[in-house]
């Protein structure tokens, strides 16, 4: 014969079994679901300061050109890819980085230091040292990024 306080502690070890399986599975579970979803979550990462070269490698007064190989990490996706960036001094200290990318529809835009100027070889656009726009179709001056030196090397803040 049952009593009614028997099946009710009964019913107590059940639940607290119950929820005791619960907090085990949701504490396995969480961090699993987190680990999986958490590069897809993430994004693009940024890289931050990229370092370039040394900074006596630029000729004054006529942009020199960077390459740099970035490791990009998008979610789950890993691939390599190579940043050009023009460097302009005029004094040897001050120093302008430019993306090599036209503002157009992103040809790479190439310096011929016999006319002074840069140019894209998709649609004539054509920009000067500093990558304002002289003619043609590009909507406007080459992107620049920030530049810092350090121990005299170059570094860009890629954004
Ligand atoms: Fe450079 Fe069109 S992409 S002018």
């Amino acid at each position: 014969m049952k009593n009614k306080q028997d099946v009710s502690r009964r019913d107590f070890m059940k639940m607290a079994i119950l929820a005791i399986g619960n907090v085990i599975g949701l504490s396995l579970t969480i961090p699993g679901v987190a680990y999986i979803l958490g590069p897809v979550l993430k994004g693009k990462q940024v890289e931050g300061w990229i370092q370039l070269g040394s900074t006596t490698k630029v000729e004054i007064d006529s942009p020199t050109l960077f390459k740099v190989n970035l490791q990009r990490q998008t979610g789950w996706v890993a691939d390599e890819e190579q940043l050009a960036v023009y460097v302009l001094t005029e004094n040897g200290q001050d120093f302008i980085a430019m993306s090599n990318v036209c503002t157009h529809l992103g040809c790479h835009v190439r310096w011929v230091t016999e006319q002074n100027k840069f140019f894209c070889p998709c649609h004539d656009g054509v920009f000067d040292k500093y990558g304002n726009v002289v003619s043609g179709t590009p909507p406007r001056a080459l992107d620049r990024y920030e530049v810092k030196t350090q121990n005299a090397q170059l570094y860009i803040l890629e954004v």
